[in-house]
């Protein structure tokens, strides 16, 4: 007990030093630091509940800095789905391996709870460095934090299977595969497939979704329906996530719909999971999203946002809020109110300038902001002395053009492609504290926002001054619209 006291002390002594909060609002496309102040590495996977203690871990894909495979699946607990602990490998990496081998593809993993073993068991994208297998992993573990161990990589009723899904139906407690079966003429399919009582094999096909090309499949579930989700496919490049609906899950399934606002290429993420969370209140679906950093994967970010079912509409949206609080008891949530400094009221330096913008707040946006002369500086900004989250809105035109691949190339063909401009961020004039803000690519008009977590002085004084960082092509930083201040957590 006391030991426990007293590591936990000095833990938040650490991350007080480190300028680091406990994060206890949920912060989608944020700088997701563990409690040892490492970023978050559970890249694609899901959120299993513990069925004792009711406890969330997440299990991803563990991105090796530089590499694109080899990692392994990581595992992290909390308590809340905000702060997290880091416990290793779930599924390790074992050399010389035909399918868990450091340069084999251990992708999408996803763990559920099986009844009749009372164990948890796990299952993946299982390949080969050039996705030549398209198998399906299956490991185990009597613990859900594992170590899990490999039990075999098969062929789904014989089929490929690519990017991989995993759905429990919690009227019954049967869990179902969901896996797109690869990019081949014969294939571009997705697939919904059942598993045994036990969850160790599939037995029988429940709805294959023809010719969609759709992959990242995941399922929402309410009283009446069931909601699949899909994204496109263009590659680490995001897009507009569609979702279908159904009475049943053998279908007949609707037409596909976009789930989030156009053009906002579902914020900047890719689909992959759905999280219920059956509160005492309320029962909330959480869209668990990839936002891919192709640049450098390990960094990829979360997006994370509560999911809007409308049943009268048979109607889905996953809806934005910079940073929420969600109440995983109650399974209420609520966005947290900012304060906000328009970009029209800021001040401008060098050749960046205010351009008129029918689209942005006040009708102007400031653009031309590069390297470090030409800022845009926010003054009068209300600090609390503690790190807090700043949600900067921009909009960045880089077009999205990427060679001649369809889907890839909604605003130009054959252009180059960039993923992101990263703007300088300083605070009161600290220009040996730069903080790296990373704006991904929006489409023409689009307004995204990035969060960043900056420690302000206490009182109504400070400046936030906005530049241009190099991103591998020049130091442009985004269009800036404006930004919002959240207060500290408590
Ligand atoms: C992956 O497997 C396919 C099918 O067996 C094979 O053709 C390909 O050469 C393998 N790739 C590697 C890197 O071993
Ligand atoms: C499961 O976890 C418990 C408690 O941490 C531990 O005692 C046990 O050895 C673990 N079992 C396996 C198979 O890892
Ligand atoms: C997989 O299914 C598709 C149809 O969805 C079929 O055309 C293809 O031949 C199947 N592939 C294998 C290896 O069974
Ligand atoms: C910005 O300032 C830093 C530090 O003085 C310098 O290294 C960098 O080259 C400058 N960037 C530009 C684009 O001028």
């Amino acid at each position: 007990m006391y030991l426990k006291m007293a590591r936990i002390k000095h833990l938040s002594a650490l991350l007080l030093a480190a300028g680091l909060s406990a994060a206890k609002y949920i912060v989608p496309g944020g700088r997701w630091r563990d409690t040892d102040g490492n970023l978050v590495n559970a890249h694609a996977g899901c959120v299993t509940a513990d069925r004792q203690t009711g406890k969330f871990w997440l299990f991803g894909e563990y991105k090796v800095e530089d590499q694109v495979e080899g990692g392994g699946v990581s595992v992290y607990s909390s308590d809340d789905l905000a702060t997290w602990e880091h416990h290793g490998l779930a599924l390790a990496p074992v050399e010389g391996h035909p399918y868990i081998a450091p340069s084999a593809i251990i992708q999408r993993p996803k763990v559920v709870y099986s009844k009749v073993s009372n164990e948890y068991h796990m299952w993946w994208h299982a390949d080969n460095s050039t996705y030549g297998l398209l198998l399906q992993g299956f490991a185990r573990s009597p613990n859900i934090s594992g170590p899990y161990t490999f039990v075999s990589a098969t062929a789904p009723m014989g089929n490929w299977s690519q990017d991989f899904g995993m759905f429990t139906d919690y009227k019954d407690g049967r869990s179902y595969a969901l896996y797109s079966n690869g990019d081949s003429r014969e294939g571009r399919d997705v697939y919904l497939a059942a598993y045994d009582a036990d969850t160790t094999a599939l037995e029988s096909i429940v709805h294959r979704w023809d010719k969609y090309d759709l992959e990242a499949p995941a399922i929402v579930q309410t009283d009446k329906s069931y909601y699949a989700l899909m994204s496109h496919k263009t590659g680490y490049r995001p897009n507009n996530v569609v979702a279908f609906r159904a009475d049943s899950l053998s279908g007949p399934w609707s037409q596909p719909f976009m789930v989030a606002p156009l053009n906002t290429r579902t914020f900047s993420s890719q689909s992959g999971f759905v999280l219920r969370i059956e509160g005492t209140k309320k029962t909330t679906n959480l869209y668990l999203g990839d936002q891919w950093d192709s640049n450098s994967l390990w960094e990829s970010r979360y997006i994370w946002l509560p999911i809007d079912i409308d049943e009268r509409k048979k109607s889905l949206e996953v809806v934005w809020s910079d940073v929420y609080d969600l109440n995983v008891k109650t399974g209420e949530w609520a966005p947290v109110k900012g304060t906000t400094y328009l970009a029209k009221d800021a001040k401008t330096k060098g050749d960046a300038f205010k351009q008129e913008a029918n689209f942005a707040s006040g009708g102007v946006i400031v653009t031309g902001v590069y390297g470090n002369d030409s800022t845009v500086t926010f003054e009068g900004v209300q600090g609390s002395g503690k790190p807090q989250w700043v949600s900067f809105y921009y909009q960045n035109t880089d077009d999205m053009g990427f060679g001649d691949q369809p889907g890839g190339t909604p605003d130009r063909i054959g252009g180059s492609w960039q993923l992101r401009r990263i703007a300088s961020v300083v605070v009161n004039g600290k220009t040996r504290e730069v903080e790296s803000l990373y704006q991904r690519d929006t489409h023409k008009g689009i307004i995204l926002s990035t969060p960043l977590l900056l420690t302000l002085d206490n009182g109504r004084k400070n400046t936030i001054t906005v530049g241009g960082l190099w991103n591998g092509f020049d130091h442009k930083g985004g269009d800036l619209d404006r930004i919002v201040v959240y207060p500290a957590e408590k």
